[in-house]
């Protein structure tokens, strides 16, 4: 052997030995702890097992504690738990970033860019059974969740409980709801976290089918601010064949943890392998705009596996709806008596003269919309059942398919055709998923028979499956099938009183909007907080679009004589803000068409607004006090700008840096009055068209309850000729 292969042959042995040392000193200390960084580095997400094997993470936002150890695992009926004696058996890293389109969304383009975690735990006293945690951590924040493989140790588990601590480093602000298994519909408390359990009952209003969580616990999204200026949302993504999640509250040691809707049984979750849970989600910025424009829960929901989204579309309607609601003018149901089943001939109950859905009425809203440039138009009480549809806990309420006698489905398509406004179907299930899934099929295709393309579903009152709650799996599953077999009807969904959403309009982007928190219907039944839609787009929207239902003009509801004292607390102007500030791409402009008669400068915006967008920026943001966003329409050199405060007056800084360089625009902005106020004066505002360009800075002033609007479009030379430059 010479030298030279002496040489070599050193070489390998020595970089042989360096390859095994490199290994064991990698496996040991990837045993014992696994750390990632955001791409932006900003984020940092720790793993370890704690002594006992109990899985633990950590998570910190530039140097600053978000998630202090924290631990990990699933409580299960009859078996081991997966709570600890966990060894690590492999661990994983990778990287993806890539552009992806929604179908209708804020953003015309989103990027999905983060680093992954996964570690694999076996659990020797139980035959090495085996679970994935796979943690995804973004720019905005991190996911995480538990993944169960097909393995011979494991097929079928009922879930008892899932323990997924969030341990937070301080008694943060919160802007929470009490924990229910069926509602989200209550008005929002903002405290600190210490202060839960003394302004729980407060709370807890009554609503109907409520069932408040034993334990002290909030709804998700739940929306906090730490003390040194983080905001921190914590909500859960892609919530599929499993319970929706509250959180616990330890308001002692400011820590959270999962708690599960629970069916009749008291189980969780009936699981199979391969199975896994949602992601949990936890959304960081020192910045509040940057929680809104998060796209993190969007970006861990699967794409969807349609392969025509053609027929989906935006949606902006007006509707036989608000009229319920203004005391005493109108009725869903058309006869007076109040015992009927779907049995009955109906032909033979004594008219109560104040039925809504006449086809008299549908004309006369067809008609309004057709000229107003509308798409569609909602109409309910349409069908027979709503003489006693509510409280009764009655499996066959509707059939979705007989209208009312003085109802001609017919008559009312074929005039809405010829004047190429589509009808929104509604289907009522007052809660009996079981009536509803036994009839969807000849529902769905009823609706294809008639013409209508979306149907606005509901499930008020207490869930038949008796026993069931709206945020169990079993309705989990339910809402997700409906959705799944519309689809095949080519049918859009807009659900209200299901469970909040988790971002699977990616996945089934025909489930376009959901209601699922306290719309504008509660205006007419006690009214809403003024800081409550500066709160929504942080809890509630950030798992989906909101039906919110915008609009009303008229605010002062002793308008219609029928003995109502209500109003709606905001001004007029607030109300079209909210096209901008509550994104869905279904509108509504739900006030009755003779209030847009009477304020047509003003309605001009709501026929204009766009509903799907190709960028949105949001310019000031902070929960419970302020929100301003811009956005571009989709696929139209349009911009649309909404603000809105609290109970306070404020002054909005504006910037237009988002317009193309060196062009000018006309814009026309409809703003409070200096003396407008959503208690007192609520109806006084102003609309100016002037230019403005890339360069332009506005301060607009917002009344207290108030907000401001901008519509911004391109304009000919003579057009802009004559306008004052801001
Ligand atoms: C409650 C819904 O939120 C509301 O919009 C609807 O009109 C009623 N239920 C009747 O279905
Ligand atoms: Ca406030």
């Amino acid at each position: 052997m010479n030298f030279q292969s002496q040489k070599i042959l050193f070489q390998i042995r020595l970089d042989r030995k360096i390859a095994v040392l490199f290994f064991v000193f990698l496996s040991v200390f990837s045993l014992q702890a696994q750390e990632i960084t955001s791409p932006d580095k900003n984020l940092s997400l720790k793993f370890e097992l704690k002594e006992g094997g109990i899985p633990s993470y950590q998570l910190s936002y530039k140097q600053k504690p978000v998630i202090k150890p924290s631990s990990l695992g699933l409580e299960i009926q009859n078996g081991t738990s997966f709570m600890d004696g966990f060894s690590i058996t492999n661990t994983a890293q990778s990287s993806v970033d890539e552009n992806w389109n929604p179908v209708l969304g804020e953003e015309k383009t989103i990027r999905n860019h983060y680093n992954e975690l996964v570690i694999t735990l076996a659990q020797a006293k139980n035959n090495n059974r085996y679970i994935r945690i796979r943690f995804r951590l973004f720019n905005d924040g991190l996911g995480f969740r538990y993944e169960f493989p097909k393995q011979n140790e494991l097929s079928y588990f009922v879930i008892k409980e899932e323990r997924s601590e969030f341990n937070l480093n301080g008694n943060h602000k919160i802007f929470w709801i009490p924990g229910d298994y069926d509602t989200n519909e209550y008005a929002y408390t903002t405290s600190k976290i210490s202060e839960i359990p003394s302004l729980m009952k407060k709370a807890t209003i009554e609503i109907n089918a409520q069932q408040p969580i034993a334990a002290l616990s909030v709804q998700t999204p739940s929306m906090m601010k730490s003390d040194d200026g983080l905001y921190i949302n914590i909500h859960e993504a892609g919530l599929i064949n499993y319970p929706a999640m509250y959180l616990e509250v330890d308001s002692v040691n400011n820590k959270m943890i999962s708690h599960l809707a629970p069916d009749v049984l008291g189980a969780k979750g009936y699981m199979q392998t391969d199975a896994q849970t949602p992601w949990r989600t936890i959304v960081v910025s020192d910045k509040a705009t940057d929680i809104l424009a998060s796209k993190l829960i969007l970006n861990l929901n699967e794409p969807t596996s349609y392969k025509d989204v053609s027929w989906i579309k935006p949606v902006k309607y007006i509707g036989i709806w608000w009229e319920y609601f203004v005391a005493g003018r109108s009725t869903w149901a058309f006869g007076k008596e109040n015992n009927v089943k779907i049995t009955d001939d109906f032909t033979k109950l004594t008219p109560n003269r104040k039925h809504g859905a006449t086809t008299e009425r549908a004309k006369e809203y067809i008609d309004f919309a057709a000229k107003n440039g509308f798409d569609a138009i909602l109409i309910e009480g349409w069908n027979i059942g709503w003489e006693d549809w509510i409280g009764n806990w009655k499996e066959e309420v509707f059939d979705f398919v007989t209208a009312y006698p003085d109802f001609d489905v017919k008559a009312v398509h074929a005039y809405a055709a010829s004047k190429g406004v589509k009808i929104i179907m509604h289907h009522e299930t007052s809660g009996s998923a079981t009536n509803y899934e036994r009839r969807l099929d000849r529902a769905f295709q009823f609706m294809n028979d008639n013409g209508y393309d979306a149907v606005k579903t509901g499930y008020v009152g207490k869930i038949i499956p008796r026993g069931e709650h709206h945020d169990g799996q079993w309705m989990v599953n339910h809402y997700i099938n409906v959705a799944k077999r519309a689809a095949d009807y080519k049918i859009m969904i807009n659900s209200h009183e299901a469970v909040r959403p988790t971002g699977l309009n990616r996945t089934f982007p025909n489930w376009i909007a959901q209601e699922s928190a306290r719309g504008t219907e509660f205006e007419s039944m006690g009214g809403l907080a003024p800081d409550h839609t500066t709160i929504l787009p942080f809890t509630r929207l950030m798992g989906g679009p909101m039906d919110y239902t915008p609009g009303i003009f008229q605010t002062d509801l002793s308008y219609y004589g029928t003995g109502s004292t209500q109003r709606v607390n905001t001004t007029l102007v607030k109300q079209l803000a909210y096209y901008v500030t509550m994104y869905s791409p279904l509108q509504m402009a739900a006030d009755i068409p003779g209030n847009y008669e009477r304020f047509p400068d003003a309605f001009q915006f709501i026929k204009d607004v766009a509903v799907d967008w190709d960028n949105s920026y949001i310019l000031e943001a902070e929960p419970g006090d302020y929100i301003t966003i811009a956005r571009k329409a989709k696929g139209r050199n349009e911009w649309f700008i909404g603000g809105i405060t609290d109970e306070n007056a404020r002054t909005s800084n504006i910037s237009f840096d988002y317009l193309p360089e060196g062009k000018n625009f006309i814009a026309t902005i409809y703003a409070d009055a200096k003396d407008a106020n959503w208690n007192q004066n609520p109806q006084k505002y102003t609309v100016t068209k002037v230019i403005v360009n890339a360069k332009t800075k506005l301060k607009q002033y917002l009344a207290p309850g108030g907000g401001f609007a901008i519509s911004i479009k391109e304009g000919t030379a003579s057009e802009l000729k004559g306008l004052k430059k801001l």
